[in-house]
């Protein structure tokens, strides 16, 4: 993630190929951003890359979830609290404006940030300063805003649900990332990273590739998780081939069926118990980066059964 470039950042789409064209003077400001995309779309990945662009690239990135903490832990999280401030508080606790120290906080899923702490936050954009809940000081930041969020924020704000002075107050500069399904030209190449990524993490040692057909085919599907979803599609058919240099279409998992492995629901298709064994171990050996004693263990038998296993399948092709 510390080398991440704009060559990291796959795409070929006008829209897109503009942004990038302009981080570089975007992130040389100060001005707050405010990234909007489906769920996958790169959110995440596109704060990290403009933070490195920044002039705060030598101080860190903190990143808070607002949809994964608990309310009640938020607040603490975001200016902190002095020992005693409430039940639980055995000691002070510096929130992420004052931990980051000059650097970026990502507030990711911004969305979702309950109402009460929004005027909150707005206070500590506006004064550049906190004060921790049970402390009677305020302690100036320095920080800069990157937010994200999957929802439409307008939407938002017209079910009061999203207060419109922070929607303008973060949105200074508006980044749309557009979902997959709308820059399917983008796939090709995507797919080629995660290959050469995946091959990496399960040491192949023979290039690999996905034929003509089996890109055509991952090219008309429409992709609602996004990039996120296509990369664990494309590491889960690596894992169920581990023994072949070209993808074919027929060697992809069925879209419906591809996140059933793990559901037991790949029973469906009735497979053999010799395809559903020599998956199994495939998949354990992938699961544990190719570590055969591990996944001997977790098998129940011996290193030597499972080379004996494969090779007697591989014969058999
Ligand atoms: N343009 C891209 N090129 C290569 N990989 C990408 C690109 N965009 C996203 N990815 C990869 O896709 C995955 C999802 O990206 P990221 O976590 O940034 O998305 P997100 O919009 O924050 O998703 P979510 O809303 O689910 O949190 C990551 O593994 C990321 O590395
Ligand atoms: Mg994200």
């Amino acid at each position: 993630m510390n080398q991440l470039s704009s060559s990291d950042f796959r795409s070929h789409h006008p829209l897109i190929r503009d942004l990038l064209r302009s981080l570089p003077r975007i992130a040389s400001t100060d001005a707050n951003i405010l990234i909007q995309g489906e769920s996958g779309t790169g959110k995440e990945m596109l704060a990290r890359y403009i933070h490195r662009l920044s002039p705060r690239a030598s101080k860190p990135l903190l990143a808070i979830n607002c949809s994964a903490i608990p309310e009640a832990l938020l607040e603490s999280e975001f200016f902190g609290h002095r020992k005693g401030a409430f039940t639980g508080a055995v000691c002070d606790h510096k929130g992420i404006f004052e931990s980051v120290r000059g650097g970026t906080v990502f507030l990711d899923e911004i969305g979702d940030m309950p109402f009460h702490l929004q005027s909150k936050l707005l206070r500590v954009i506006q004064e550049r300063s906190v004060r921790p809940i049970g402390s009677p000081f305020e302690h100036k930041v320095d920080f800069t805003i990157i937010a994200a969020t999957h929802k439409n924020l307008k939407t938002e704000i017209k079910n009061a649900k999203f207060r419109e002075d922070l929607y303008y107050r973060l949105n200074v500069i508006p980044i749309s990332l557009p979902p997959l399904r709308q820059r399917r030209d983008d796939i090709p190449d995507l797919i080629e990273g995660f290959t050469k990524k995946f091959s990496k993490k399960y040491a192949l040692t023979e290039d690999l590739s996905f034929s003509e057909n089996a890109v055509i085919e991952l090219k008309s599907h429409s992709w609602p998780g996004n990039i996120r979803e296509l990369e664990n599609f494309i590491e889960r058919t690596i894992v169920f081939n581990l023994n072949k240099t070209k993808i074919e279409k027929g060697d992809l998992p069925s879209f419906e069926e591809r996140e059933d492995f793990q559901q037991f629901n790949y029973f469906r298709n009735f497979p053999t118990l010799s395809d559903l064994e020599e998956n199994y171990i495939r998949y354990v050996l992938a699961s544990v980066n190719l570590h055969q004693g591990r996944a001997a263990e977790i098998l129940g038998i011996s290193r030597r059964t499972i080379s004996r296993l494969l090779n007697q399948k591989s014969h058999e092709l």
